[in-house]
């Protein structure tokens, strides 16, 4: 026990790292038309640091994009530009959000024609943790002790185990979680276990007790007059539906925001 307690304090050094954040966002979408559109990712920080990637949208097909590297200090503003669409009478809708990233999933739960789905998942890239994704743990070198880097990036156990050989079974009394997290074992750099709560995806805190806040949107829609009719009106009225792509059901925390912008040019 002494060996392997010397052999985890030298490589403790070598797993923990505080770093520049690493992660992306990922951005999906889900219409019933056949959409052409941009995605903007831009920095209220930093205006010229803004990425655009052009997409195309298959009805009932869902649209994953590439991953796009983000910097978690910065405000992320995401403008989509819907620039086609089967239904020309409204045309040129923008959709755009404004949000702190912080790790995981961005889901409302509506959205407004011409998408019926945006699912916003903000991810870490692999060997980094934490909110900011500014913790690196080094999985072949917890391994090495027989431990492995749990979801707060720290050396721990497999879940439900602790102890330095993670044989003992972890108890629920010894962590109060809410929000159906779950107790882990936690060893910090003084290598003192202890017992944390990890949260499911859209809660925080020490004890999962917060909720992650969603995304809110704002739909401006560009209307023909030329062509606008009772059908569009009707479509326009019927607009908000069901995000097909929600993972986190949290009534408090999603919230849409809608304008109907008459173009009269
Ligand atoms: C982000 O902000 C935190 C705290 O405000 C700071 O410690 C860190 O160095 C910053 N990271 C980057 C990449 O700017
Ligand atoms: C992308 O968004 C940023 C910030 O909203 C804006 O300044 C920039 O002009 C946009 N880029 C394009 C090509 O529209
Ligand atoms: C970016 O802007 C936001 C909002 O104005 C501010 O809270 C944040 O500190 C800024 N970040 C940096 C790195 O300047
Ligand atoms: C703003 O973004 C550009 C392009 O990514 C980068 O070259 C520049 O250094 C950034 N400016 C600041 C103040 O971070
Ligand atoms: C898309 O799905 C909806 C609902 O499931 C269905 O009514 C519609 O016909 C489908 N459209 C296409 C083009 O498959
Ligand atoms: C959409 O934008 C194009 C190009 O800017 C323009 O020609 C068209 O009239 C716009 N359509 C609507 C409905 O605003």
């Amino acid at each position: 026990m002494n060996h392997y307690y010397s052999l985890l304090f030298g490589i403790l050094f070598l797993v923990f790292s505080q770093v520049k954040c690493t992660g992306y966002l990922e951005v999906s979408f889900k219409s019933d038309f056949n959409l052409k559109s941009v995605l903007n990712v831009s920095s209220l920080n930093n205006s010229s640091n803004s990425r655009l990637v052009p997409f195309l949208v298959s009805p009932n097909k869902t649209e994953k994009l590439a991953k796009i590297p983000i910097d978690f200090n910065e405000t992320v503003i995401l403008t989509v530009f819907v620039i086609n669409q089967d239904r020309l009478d409204i045309d040129n809708a923008t959709i755009t959000a404004t949000f702190t990233p912080r790790r995981g999933i961005l889901s409302p739960l509506t959205v407004m024609y011409p998408f019926t789905g945006i699912k916003i998942n903000i991810g870490c890239d692999t060997q980094y943790y934490g909110d900011q994704c500014n913790v690196f743990c080094c999985s072949e070198t917890a391994s090495r002790v027989g431990k492995e880097c749990n979801s707060l990036g720290q050396l721990g156990c497999p879940v439900g185990k602790k102890g330095l050989d993670c044989k003992q079974s972890i108890s629920k009394k010894w962590c109060k979680c809410k929000n159906k997290g779950s107790c882990i074992s936690s060893f910090g750099k003084n290598l003192h276990e202890r017992i944390q709560c990890s949260c499911p995806i859209g809660f925080t805190g020490i004890q999962c007790e917060k909720e992650v806040p969603s995304v809110e949107m704002m739909s401006v829609y560009g209307v023909d007059p030329k062509k606008f009719e009772i059908g569009t009106a009707k479509m326009l009225y019927e607009s908000v539906v069901d995000n097909e792509m929600v993972e986190v059901a949290r009534p408090h925390s999603s919230h849409l925001l809608h304008n109907l912008k008459i173009n009269d040019a």
